[in-house]
């Protein structure tokens, strides 16, 4: 399974990107918001640090517009991925992106008839959000779990990106379900890396090394 960082924080990015376990990035206006820069400048920033896909978010309510911002984001980077959201506009754009050769990000999804939407409508990646499903209540990995049932039924090639990541558990059911990709927050990409085992064995060993008899 691919990891993503969910962020458009340059320090996190650069972070992730020194242990070469960050497959790609993905941004949205909330995230760019935080990082308090140009959007265009973040996203080249990104895509000079990590090269592969990076998400870059269009806002615009109707599929011309999607389209215009899709087709401005592209000549940023090879690597940029275009975000449209999972409506009938979006879908419209992401066909018309889709047969420009310029690969889309279908986001906001929650629910598997929408995943199967964008996947007929030649979408490279849908973005299932399984925080915010767990938020009001639904289990976020079930949606998952029906999205690749129906993905493999099919053999869409359509990658499954499970956003809205709240915790490792997340990732982890994410693997378990055979999800192409995970995108995260650094917080809980800097926790996949900890077990309290394995800060005790290391401190254990370190304190039996200095018991070790060493030649003078
Ligand atoms: C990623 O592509 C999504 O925009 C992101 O994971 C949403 O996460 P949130 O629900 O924590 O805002």
């Amino acid at each position: 399974m691919q990891i993503y960082i969910d962020s458009a924080d340059i320090n996190d990015i650069k972070r992730a990107a020194e242990v070469n376990l960050c497959d790609g990035v993905t941004t949205n206006p909330t995230l760019a918001a935080k990082a308090g820069k140009d959007y265009n400048q973040v996203l080249k920033e990104i895509c000079s640090i990590i090269k592969g896909p990076v998400s870059a978010e269009t806002i615009s309510p109707n599929a011309d517009g999607m389209v215009k911002e899709g087709v401005a984001f592209s000549k940023i980077a090879k690597n940029i991925i275009i975000k449209v959201p999972m409506t009938s506009e979006g879908m419209k754009a992401c066909q018309r992106l889709t047969k420009q050769g310029i690969k889309v990000n279908v986001t906001l999804c929650f629910s598997a008839n929408q995943a199967l939407l964008a996947a007929k409508s030649g979408a490279f990646i849908i973005s299932p959000f399984v925080g915010r499903l767990d938020d009001v209540g639904e289990v976020g990995m079930d949606l998952i779990k029906d999205i690749r049932l129906i993905y493999d039924n099919y053999d869409f090639k359509t990658q499954i990106l499970v956003a809205s990541v709240r915790n490792t558990n997340h990732v982890l059911e994410a693997a378990k379900i055979g999800a192409d990709i995970a995108t995260v927050p650094y917080s809980v990409f800097e926790q996949l890396f900890k077990h309290s085992l394995t800060d005790a064995g290391i401190k254990k060993f370190l304190e039996d090394w200095e018991k070790v008899p060493k030649k003078k």
